[in-house]
């Protein structure tokens, strides 16, 4: 019994108690990417696992070692999406989208999975936020999505981060890196890990991104691919270096970044959180240039990120941001009898089409209890009716917080007094949460 009642490791349920944080930050991200223009996409959770080797590369942890794959009942091999940006990729050139008018701005909120040792911060089932920007060459393009990552996270009070970028080249000047990076690991081949001795022959940066000590150790002092640039590369990263610094974002550059997937090509960045442990990136993204080809299009430069949800939730907490109160109850009918119960059920149901919040008794419960339950759902108010409130009509209406009653009519009149106190309230919550915003920023 007990393993039908324990989530799978590496997973987390997000309770009714929770979920408004989630709602406001996918809200908020959602809300400032179209903004800037990106439109949401879905895609399914599932892929053909053959889409994942060919975009984030055979040679990765992610397709090595973390996927979970298997076989449907037609016997496809299918993989549970590891991150957002192939099946994007995917969607754009099954539609035909890169045929309409560029740049394709998407944006998706996506569940990603990835076996990994489970840890504070570190997930086998997370969430991302990210947006894809199919179709650009430019280097204002880079500035522009660093620039919407970077709004998002202050508009949530993600403070205390940093953003780090790094240029790791463009297919000639890496040909060049390559040989660098393989005649330094080659003398130090017996030291490297299984993983790593393979890579070396197939993909030598994946070297850097090894997550043994031993083989992290050694490539502290590899060659960098900055020293390798072309003059294209070099050209295009002083442009992005450029426009952040005119729109003033600041910057560190950080030879170490090489990203854990293969299609990166030119500018890379994450964000990295002071406020989190070891799983400090709450946002990593930038350029694919030839991901679209390599699935089969034409040449379609294009660049993006993705932020873990998950962290980003965790650094919103340890640095004290208050979420906007989720809409609770704003009248709840109290009923005694049947009768009394069945015109507190019509009432719900129009004023609920007006917009008002209410309930009424659903499990047939005594005043008493409906009472005690009104109050802790934080019902504002409360109205009991029984047989003298529906012979004459008449009513008092509760403030639950003060105590005061009104009379009021059990009429249509109802719902405008209701639906004044509930815009009140909302217009209360509003500027509550944006006096709090405003403190943290
Ligand atoms: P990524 O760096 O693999 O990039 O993941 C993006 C973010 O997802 C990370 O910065 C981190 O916040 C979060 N994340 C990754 N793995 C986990 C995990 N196991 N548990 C919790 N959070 C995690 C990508 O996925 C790229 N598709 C981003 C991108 C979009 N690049 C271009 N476009």
């Amino acid at each position: 019994m007990a393993l039908i009642t324990k989530a799978i490791r590496g997973t987390q349920d997000v309770l009714p108690g929770e979920s408004h944080k989630w709602q406001y930050i996918e809200q908020t991200a959602l809300s400032i990417a179209r903004d800037f223009g990106f439109r949401e996409m879905r895609t399914p959770v599932f892929e053909h696992t053959e889409l994942f080797h060919r975009s984030v590369g055979e040679n990765t942890d992610v397709v090595q070692k973390e996927m979970y794959t298997f076989d449907d009942k037609g016997g496809r091999s299918i993989t549970l999406r590891p991150e957002g940006t192939a099946g994007a990729a995917r969607a754009l050139l099954e539609h035909g989208l890169n045929n309409e008018a560029l740049p394709i701005k998407v944006a998706y909120i996506t569940s990603c999975y990835r076996y990994e040792k489970p840890q504070a911060g570190r997930l086998r089932e997370f969430h991302q936020f990210g947006v894809e920007c199919f179709g650009t060459a430019a280097p204002q393009a880079d500035a522009e999505v660093i620039s919407l990552a970077s709004h998002i996270l202050k508009e949530l009070g993600v403070t205390g981060v940093s953003l780090h970028i790094n240029f790791i080249g463009c297919p000639a000047c890496r040909a060049e890196y390559h040989k660098a990076l393989k005649g330094y690991f080659e003398s130090k081949k017996s030291e490297l890990c299984h993983t790593c001795r393979d890579r070396l022959e197939r993909n030598p940066m994946r070297i850097l991104d090894c997550k043994s000590p031993v083989c992290s150790g050694i490539a502290t002092d590899a060659p960098v691919m900055l020293d390798f640039l072309c003059n294209d590369c070099l050209k295009h990263f002083g442009s992005v270096k450029d426009c952040l610094d005119a729109a003033e974002i600041e910057y560190e550059i950080d030879s170490g970044i090489v990203r854990g997937l293969d299609y990166y090509t030119r500018t890379v960045f994450e964000f990295v959180s002071d406020a989190l442990g070891s799983q400090a990136v709450v946002c990593g993204g930038g350029r694919y240039d030839g991901l679209i080809e390599e699935l089969g299009g034409s040449h379609l430069p294009s660049l993006g990120f993705a932020m873990g949800l998950e962290r980003i939730l965790m650094v919103m907490e340890a640095k004290g941001v208050s979420f906007p109160e989720p809409p609770g109850c704003d009248v709840y009918f109290a009923s005694m009898g049947y009768e009394a119960t069945k015109r507190c059920f019509k009432m719900a149901v129009s004023l609920r089409e007006g917009g008002v919040a209410a309930e009424f008794d659903t499990i047939g419960r005594g005043l008493k209890a409906q009472m005690k339950y009104a109050d802790k759902i934080g019902a504002r108010y409360t109205i009991v009716i029984g047989d003298n409130e529906l012979y004459t009509g008449n009513a008092r209406l509760k403030d639950m917080k003060t105590g005061e009653e009104t009379d009021i009519k059990l009429d249509d009149s109802l719902y405008n007094v209701l639906f004044n106190k509930s815009i009140d309230r909302q217009l209360a919550d509003v500027a509550k949460v944006l006096s709090t915003t405003t403190e943290v920023l």
